[in-house]
């Protein structure tokens, strides 16, 4: 499968992209990921790509598509892929479009996850990822590490991230509303859209995941 996820800051994609990904036997391609890898391997897309994150803005396209592309390129993306953070803005969406078309291929879903502003900006405020590796999320009250401050997946250690300040999430739901909400109509238009409720327990979420690509597959 094919699929694309898409909601606000905060709204669970990493979080839901690793369990469905693994259910799915599809790898999990996020490019905040992608870009928080080169920041702690010093590179220079790390260099260029945190002064725009930490600002809550996104990082130029030219070089988040060459990014993406080479990352989708990879053997096991070829049978699928669950994309998490990519495309962010229409052009993305283009490029992507391009991308499929080139393989002869075609997204299965965008999967759209629903919460509301109060509840993501609490995600936000108490979640914590591994510095080894930040697809491994955790959160201080809602699903806490077994030992404070240390990883449960690799003994990592726990830090905020830097764009979880106050001031850039409110940053970052600016842009999410004026640049990538419009990618949701686009996709609308392919007939692509499956919406869920994302608030309640994570494994509930992921089941009505689960749920609504099944159906929306056999719609096809
Ligand atoms: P990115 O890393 O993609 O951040 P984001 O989209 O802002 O999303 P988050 O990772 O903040 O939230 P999430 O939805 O993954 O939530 P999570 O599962 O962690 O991008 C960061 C930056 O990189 C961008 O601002 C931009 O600068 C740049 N970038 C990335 N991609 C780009 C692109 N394509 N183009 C240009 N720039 C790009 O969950 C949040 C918290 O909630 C966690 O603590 C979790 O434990 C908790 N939680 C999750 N689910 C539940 C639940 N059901 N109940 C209670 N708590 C929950
Ligand atoms: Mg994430």
């Amino acid at each position: 499968m094919r699929i694309v996820l898409v909601g606000p800051p905060g709204a669970g994609k990493g979080t839901q992209a690793t369990r469905l990904a693994e259910k799915l036997r599809i790898p999990h391609i996020s490019t905040g990921d992608l870009f928080r890898a080169n920041i702690s391997q010093q590179t220079e897309l790390g260099k260029l790509a945190k002064s725009y994150m930490d600002a809550g803005n996104l990082v130029p396209d030219e070089v988040t598509i060459a990014m993406a592309k080479d990352r989708m390129e990879q053997p096991d993306a070829e049978n699928g892929f669950l994309l998490d953070g990519f495309p962010r803005n229409v052009s993305q969406a283009e490029a992507l479009d391009e991308v499929l078309e080139t393989e002869d291929v075609k997204l299965d879903a965008v999967l759209d996850l629903e919460a509301p502003e109060e509840e993501v900006v609490k995600r936000i405020a108490g979640r914590r990822v591994c510095r080894k590796d930040s697809s491994h999320v955790f959160h201080v009250t809602n699903s806490s590490p077994k030992k404070e401050g240390v990883c449960d997946v690799c003994g990592g250690e726990l830090y905020q991230r830097d764009d979880d300040s106050e001031e850039t999430v409110r940053k970052r739901l600016e842009v999410y509303h004026t640049q990538t909400e419009p990618i949701i109509d686009y996709y609308k238009t392919q007939g692509l859209v499956v919406t869920i409720n994302a608030m309640g327990p994570v494994d509930e979420v992921t089941g009505r995941a689960l749920e609504a690509l099944k159906r929306e597959s056999a719609e096809k």
